[in-house]
């Protein structure tokens, strides 16, 4: 039996990169998967590559009405939330000097006010499951900064934050909320034409000298979404090729 058999799951950021990739290990374990984004070209295709446990569903996770939409839908199509995944997420780097109040705002509504909606939204359904969980997904930057990302850094050190206030609220129902961090992870989001060079210096400065694969960090969440990591809520999981272990 999969590690996720009778769950509902909702993945937000789930077209591609490593959302993409939690949404095909949650079908492989059993799961009922909706999975959700604003590329609904991508999307669609995916949703035809899982077949009928999964279904893909267009959405702007800064967006309220959007979110009470999915949560109807996925209760309609697979029944009551046992998981949550908040894993959509943008990064504008550029020093503080330019970086336009219109490029912090969106950063921290898509990174953290998302998280908050997706959280307040999912209650209800998750209240009527044995055994919720949801996974916010930080980075290693909500743990320490870098240069160039101030809101990126705020968001997820937010999120980091957020998921300790929501475990302790939320224990009493039985639903645990943790945080991963994942250093630097061979997505969309990182490798690009231009960034190529830049991926290989930064996969040198990491103490196993590669960068992550999203399946590895689908790993961890399947854990923390499934019953596996019972005990574990309010906590930090890191998954960054030994990069914070360093000084
Ligand atoms: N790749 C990394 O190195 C890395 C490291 C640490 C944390 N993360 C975090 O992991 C998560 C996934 O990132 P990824 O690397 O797979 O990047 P990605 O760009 O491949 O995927 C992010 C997805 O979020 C979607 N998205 C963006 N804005 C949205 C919105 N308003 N509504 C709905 N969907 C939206 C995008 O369309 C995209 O499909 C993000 O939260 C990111 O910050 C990534």
């Amino acid at each position: 039996m999969g590690r996720l058999a009778g769950k509902v799951a909702i993945i937000t950021g789930g077209a591609r990169g490593m959302g993409a990739s939690h949404a095909r290990r949650f079908v492989k374990e059993g799961a009922k998967v909706v999975f959700t984004d604003i590329l609904v070209n991508e999307g669609e295709a995916l949703a035809q590559e899982l077949g009928e446990n999964a279904k893909f569903i267009r959405h702007d996770v800064t967006n309220a009405t959007d979110w009470e939409q999915v949560v109807t839908e996925t209760e309609k199509t697979f029944g009551p939330v046992s998981i949550l995944v908040n894993n959509a997420g943008i990064v504008i780097a550029k020093p503080i000097e330019s970086y336009t109040e219109e490029e912090y705002r969106r950063v921290i509504d898509i990174n953290q006010v998302s998280v908050f909606l997706g959280m307040k939204a999912v209650l209800p359904s998750m209240k009527k499951t044995t055994g919720g969980s949801i996974v916010n997904i930080s980075s290693i930057n909500g743990l320490r900064g870098s240069a160039n990302t101030i809101a990126y850094d705020a968001s997820k050190f937010a999120v980091r934050g957020m998921t300790k206030s929501a475990a302790i609220e939320l224990a009493p129902y039985g639903i645990r909320v943790n945080s991963v961090h994942p250093g630097i992870i061979e997505t969309p989001m990182v490798v690009q034409e231009d960034t190529k060079d830049l991926v290989v210096e930064l996969a040198n400065s990491i103490p196993l000298k590669r960068i992550g694969k999203p399946e590895e960090a689908s790993n961890l969440v399947v854990f923390l979404a499934s019953n596996e990591s019972s005990f574990s809520t309010g906590s930090e999981f890191v998954i960054d090729g030994g990069s914070t272990a360093k000084y």
